[in-house]
C-alpha cells in the first residue's frame, strides 16, 4: 500500500488521500475488493453514491442505451435522456411546490446555485434582502459561495474575506439543546444577530443541511417548527441540502419529509447519479424561472448523467429502498445503541436514521476520541468491515441500501470485537 500511495501522490495534493488506505480494485452490491482482493462490506458507498449498490446491472444497463446510441453529448441542446429524466426526478419528488429542476455536476454547484436562487429571489423583494443563515459546523461544498455557507472556519481562511451577508448560527447538538428547541433558536439567533436586526428586510434564506453529516446528526422536529414558523413569519426561504441524505438515504425518499414539511428548495447530488456526475436542485417555477438566474452550465443535463438518474430512480421504486433503508436502519442503529450501552467509556452518541448513523466516540485512556475513532475503523477493516473513517472524532456507516441483515449482524459483531480489542489492550497496560 505504501507504493500505491507513493505513486499517487506524485501527482495528485495530500488532500487526495485517502483516511485508511484503501485500494477498489472491484466493488459489486454492497461489496468492495482491494487489491489483494480482499472482499469487504463497504459502509461508506463511496461517500453516499452508491445507494443503488455498486456496478448496478440497470444502471449500467441505461448508460449503456447512451454509449450505444448516436449521441453522447447535446450540451443544451434538447435530447430525449434529458426529459425522461426531469419528468420522472419531478414525479419522484412528488411536492406541488418542487415542481422545477435545474441539474448540474457536482453537490458544490447545487448549493452554489441554491444560494443563488436565494439571493435573487430576496433581492426582488427588496435591495437589502440577501442575507443567507446556515449552520456552525454544516457542510455544503468546496467552491466559494459553498465553502462560505459551510460552517468550518478553517476552510474559509484562505479566502481572504467574508461574505458579510452569511450569517452562521448555533447548530442543536444534543449536547447544547437540552431539550428547548424554541429557546435555543431564539438565543442563537440574539448570539449572532443581536436583539434588534430586521430579518424581513434582510434574510433572504436559509441553507440547512438535512442532518449534520459528521456525526449523522438529525435536527429535532420542535427545532425545525421554530425555523419554519421564523422563515415564514419574516419571508424566508428555507433550502434543504439533501446531498447525503436525498434519494432513500434515510428511509424516507428525501429527508425534508422526518421533518413534515416541504423547504422551498432541496439540493441533491451524490446518489442522485450513483456514480456519474448528477447533482440538481429543485424548486417551484416562482423561485427558479427569476430574472438572472443564469442557470446553465456545459455539462447540465447531459444524457450519460441523465440516463444514470434514471436508473436510480427505477431502482429505489423497484427494489423499493425507501423501506429497506428505513428497516435495515432501525436494525442496525438498535445495534449501535447496545454497543453505546456496552461500552460507555469510549462510544458518547449513537444517532441515525435509515441507513445513515455515526458513533461519536470519547476520548479513552490516553487516546484523543479521534484516535479511537481511527482504531475502530483500521481493527474493522482488518477484519472485512469499510466504514468511513471521517478524520474527527465519529465513525459513519452509510452502506449501499441493497445491503442485508446478515450483512449487518457480521458488521456489528466486528466492530463489537474492535472495540473490545481497544479495552483490553489498554486493560492489559494498566496491569
Ligand atoms: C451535505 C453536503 N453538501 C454538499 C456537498 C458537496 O458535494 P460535492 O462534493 O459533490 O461537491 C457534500 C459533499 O460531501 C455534502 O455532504
Amino acid at each position: 500500500m505504501i507504493n500505491i500511495e507513493k505513486k499517487f501522490f506524485k501527482f495528485e495534493p495530500p488532500s487526495m488521500k485517502p483516511n485508511l488506505k484503501v485500494f477498489w480494485k472491484k466493488a459489486k452490491g454492497f461489496n468492495i475488493w482491494n487489491e489483494k482482493n480482499q472482499k469487504c462490506i463497504d459502509f461508506t458507498s463511496s461517500i453516499f453514491v452508491s445507494n443503488i449498490g455498486h456496478s448496478n446491472p440497470t444502471f449500467k444497463k441505461k448508460i449503456k442505451e447512451v454509449l450505444n446510441s448516436p449521441l453522447s453529448h447535446s450540451y443544451v441542446y434538447y435530447n430525449k435522456f434529458r426529459f425522461e429524466y426531469i419528468k420522472k426526478l419531478i414525479r419522484f419528488v412528488g411536492r406541488k411546490k418542487l415542481n422545477k429542476c435545474y441539474l448540474m455536476s457536482s453537490g458544490t454547484e447545487a448549493t452554489e446555485a441554491a444560494l443563488k436562487l436565494m439571493r435573487l429571489n430576496g433581492q426582488k423583494i427588496n435591495k437589502e434582502k440577501k442575507g443567507i443563515i446556515s449552520m456552525n459546523g454544516s457542510w455544503h461544498g468546496r467552491t466559494l459561495g459553498a465553502l462560505m455557507m459551510s460552517g468550518f472556519k478553517s476552510q474559509t481562511n484562505w479566502i481572504g474575506y467574508k461574505d458579510k451577508n452569511i450569517y452562521h448560527i448555533e447548530f442543536p447538538y444534543p449536547w447544547l439543546l437540552k431539550n428547548n428547541s424554541e429557546t435555543f433558536f431564539r438565543k442563537s439567533l440574539e448570539k449572532t444577530f443581536g436583539k434588534r436586526f430586521n430579518y424581513k428586510k434582510k434574510i433572504a434564506g436559509i441553507m440547512l443541511e438535512a442532518f449534520q453529516g459528521w456525526g449523522s446528526l438529525f435536527y429535532p422536529e420542535k427545532y425545525i417548527k421554530c425555523l419554519i414558523k421564523f422563515a415564514k413569519k419574516n419571508n424566508i426561504l428555507i433550502t434543504m441540502d439533501e446531498m447525503q441524505s436525498g434519494f432513500a438515504r434515510t428511509g424516507k425518499k428525501f429527508a425534508f419529509e422526518h421533518y413534515n414539511f416541504v423547504p422551498d428548495i432541496i439540493c441533491c447530488g451524490k446518489g442522485m447519479g450513483s456514480g456519474m456526475p448528477l447533482s440538481g436542485v429543485i424548486t417551484s417555477s416562482k423561485i427558479m424561472d427569476i430574472q438572472g438566474g443564469y442557470l446553465q452550465s456545459t455539462h447540465s443535463a447531459n444524457p450519460l448523467s441523465c440516463a444514470a438518474g434514471i436508473a436510480v430512480i427505477d431502482e429505489i421504486k423497484n427494489k423499493k429502498l425507501v423501506n429497506k433503508s428505513k428497516n435495515l436502519g432501525n436494525f442496525f442503529l438498535k445495534g449501535l445503541k447496545k454497543l453505546q450501552t456496552d461500552f460507555p467509556n469510549i462510544i458518547g452518541y449513537a444517532f441515525g436514521k435509515g441507513l445513515v448513523s455515526a458513533l461519536i466516540m470519547k476520548k479513552y485512556k490516553n487516546l484523543s476520541s479521534t484516535s479511537v475513532a481511527d482504531f475502530v475503523c483500521h481493527e474493522c477493516y482488518k477484519n472485512n468491515i469499510l466504514l468511513v473513517n471521517t478524520g474527527r472524532e465519529s465513525i459513519k456507516f452509510g452502506p449501499p441500501l441493497v445491503i442485508n441483515k446478515n450483512a449487518l449482524k457480521f458488521s456489528l459483531k466486528a466492530i463489537r470485537k474492535s472495540l473490545e480489542k481497544l479495552q483490553n489492550k489498554y486493560e492489559n497496560k494498566k496491569r
